[in-house]
């Protein structure tokens, strides 16, 4: 499985942190992030990981920022991404189950390195239901589409 992750300059170590522990778990890691401590604009690294999960280019993505709010926003302004911005692991891995979530976020200034690993974990684990959720999406993907 292919993740492109990405981050601001706020989340360099744990962007690496993170990309490190999923080439552990035999993950490939596409790395749009930035990787100096130069300050840059986060919706920018929101919208590549955005892309390479829209494109196929990846089959899931990893957005991190100060907060993961900023990233989490930009983001969900690419048509077909459902970004969750999550601090614990019980919505991270509810956002695949029900809300079938493709980027998950998080702030490289919220948590630390371990809760992110466990986070990562619940919610790559995570598989979607479809049935009453499918119905749900499919009605978030029209309201995208302006319908
Ligand atoms: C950068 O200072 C900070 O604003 C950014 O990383 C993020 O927290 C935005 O939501």
């Amino acid at each position: 499985m292919k993740i492109a992750i990405g981050n601001d300059h706020a989340a360099v170590e744990m962007k690496n942190i993170i990309k490190e522990y999923l080439e552990e778990k035999g993950y490939e890691v596409i790395n749009f992030g930035t990787d100096t401590l130069n300050s840059v604009d986060y919706p920018l690294y929101g919208e590549k990981v955005g892309n390479a999960v829209v494109s196929g280019e990846a089959d899931l993505g990893i957005a991190i920022c100060g907060t993961g709010v900023g990233i989490s926003i930009a983001c969900n302004k690419v048509n077909g991404v459902r970004a969750v911005c999550c601090s614990e692991p019980y919505s991270a891995k509810l956002s695949r189950i029900h809300n079938n979530s493709n980027v998950l976020c998080f702030g490289a200034r919220v948590i630390g390195p371990e809760l992110a690993k466990m986070i990562v974990d619940e919610w790559l684990g995570a598989e979607f239901l479809g049935g009453r959720h499918q119905r749900r999406v499919d009605i978030i993907s029209e309201i995208e589409k302006g319908n």
